[in-house]
């Protein structure tokens, strides 16, 4: 094949994809609106994209890269001359990383791994659920602490009362992802560091945004006593390409205890400080190229135009019947609501909107200790929406009408009581197809309207709807028989 019917035909593949450009995907990607930033990257991706970072003394090109977007990360965000950090591949892994030097700490300083018992992870059920999977793999147990379900902030008082010997490490957001607050940092940072424990600030999308703002209400970031480490990902605000993160830990000790070292076999000594061996320097060098094009007033002048354009946009949604802005969005993410129980229903809005053109992301509703927080829409705000923000609010208003005049969406009954009874980890993959069937997204093809599927999640057992959310993923990734690349 010629290169031009290779190109054609891999392009030809995203026919069917959401629009990463043009701010009306609002989740997943970080538009900034501006061409240049997108040449430079690819040029700079390009340039690095043979480069293996696994070895820094072969490529010194890498150090320099890396040591740049850390230094620059510890000079945006508090960090003094004891702050060190790690180039990551995203948010996931910068969390995982944290959580894997806080329980190496806390096994170090409890004696032996084994007593006594797991280390617990304090987690805001608003942390992202990186988070989650971390405590999976690394094996701690997850405490659940609530949040407030008006401002939906982690209550501090909550903290003080589950901190205790077992805690590897305390969780907080600058913001959350579900709906963009800023947790009480200084507040549960100051309670850890009374009890000695370590505490991460989970800066991985507000991290490279709020310090370019001026009316940020208090402290989240490496100068807040008692913070430990923070991440933040240049994939997102950085208007990074995909696969480039920062976490940064207040002294060199904690770093080491997520790196890894080993001489144990035959092979080259290995050192890897993230999970990954062999690693990407595109992304690495894609970050660099933008921030060095950028520079302070670059992002300075991004972030404001998101953030203008989020606080327009916020204040539109309130106006509209029926809806309602949660909490106090700090930076550049919105969650709305179903404002009163006669309000619109933000499932049905969603496929309202999707038909519209535009993605909000449908968050379930969730039931906590601290009080039932329902479902929300999920609005990530970008320089390319900053342009949008009046169409956006005119077919906001109109879909809320459509939304208003459905039956709101219900889990069929039979269908969860007929899962209550069900073990999940009983199930076969084919037992799992076969309930997919019954609940409408058979084969793994998602319906056009989604708002009955996302009711049955939330309405389903936790581990049952874990079970058939990875199925329906089972599905999607099948090998291709009729090999397109043969
Ligand atoms: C606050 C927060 N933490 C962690 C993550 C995970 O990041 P990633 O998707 O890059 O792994 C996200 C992603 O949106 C996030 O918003």
């Amino acid at each position: 094949m010629t290169t031009d019917d290779v190109l054609t035909e891999l392009r030809a593949l995203q026919a069917g994809d959401l629009p990463t450009h043009g701010g009306a995907t609002m989740a997943y990607v970080y538009d900034s609106g501006r061409a240049e930033i997108e040449e430079i990257a690819a040029a700079a991706q390009a340039a690095f994209q043979w480069t293996n970072a696994l070895d820094p003394t072969a490529f010194p090109s890498v150090a320099r890269i890396e040591n740049d977007l850390v230094g620059a990360a510890v000079a945006l965000l508090g960090g003094d001359a004891a702050t060190v950090g790690t180039l990551t591949s995203g948010g996931t892994e910068s969390c995982l990383l944290a959580v894997l030097a806080a329980r190496e700490r806390w096994r170090s300083r409890s004696g032996s791994p084994a007593a006594p018992g797991r280390p617990r992870l304090l987690l805001p059920v608003t942390a992202h659920a990186a988070f989650r999977k971390a405590a999976h793999l690394f094996d701690l147990e997850v405490v659940d602490v609530p949040v407030d379900p008006e401002t939906c902030r982690a209550v501090p008082s909550a903290v003080a009362g589950l901190l205790d010997d077992r805690t590897a490490l305390v969780v907080v957001s600058a913001p959350s992802y579900p709906h963009g607050v800023l947790d009480p940092v200084g507040e549960v940072a100051a309670l850890a560091a009374a009890t000695e424990v370590p505490c991460h600030v989970d800066a991985c999308i507000g991290g490279w945004i709020l310090p370019f703002l001026d009316d940020v209400p208090e402290p989240f970031d490496l100068s807040v006593p008692g913070v430990t480490s923070l991440s933040v990902d240049l994939h997102k605000y950085g208007y990074a390409p995909k696969g480039v993160s920062v976490l940064l830990t207040a002294d060199p000790e904690l770093r080491q205890d997520h790196w890894f070292a080993t001489a144990g076999w035959p092979g080259y000594p290995v050192v890897n400080p993230t999970l990954a061996g062999t690693r990407p320097a595109g992304a690495m060098a894609a970050a660099w190229a933008v921030h060095r094009w950028l520079g302070t007033d670059g992002y300075r002048e991004l972030a404001r135009q998101a953030h203008d354009a989020t606080r327009a946009l916020a204040t539109g949604i309130d106006a509209i019947g029926g809806l309602r802005v949660v909490g106090d969005p700090v930076s550049t993410l919105v969650a709305v609501a179903q404002d009163g129980p006669d309000g619109v229903d933000v499932l049905n809005l969603a496929d309202e909107m999707t038909a519209r053109g535009w993605l909000l992301q449908p968050q379930p509703p969730f039931a906590q200790d601290g009080g039932h927080m329902p479902a929300t829409l999920h609005l990530t705000v970008t320089g390319a929406t900053a342009g949008r923000v009046d169409a956006l609010l005119a077919d906001l208003a109109e879909a809320a009408v459509s939304a208003a005049a459905l039956p709101r969406p219900v889990a069929d009954a039979d269908l969860v009581a007929a899962a209550a009874t069900i073990d999940p980890a009983a199930l076969t993959v084919a037992e799992v197809d076969a309930l997919l069937e019954l609940a409408g997204v058979g084969g793994g093809r998602l319906p056009e309207r989604m708002a009955s599927v996302h009711a049955l999640v939330a309405a389903l057992p936790r581990p049952v709807a874990e079970r058939l959310l990875a199925g329906v993923l089972d599905l999607v990734y099948r090998p291709s028989r009729e090999a397109a690349i043969g």
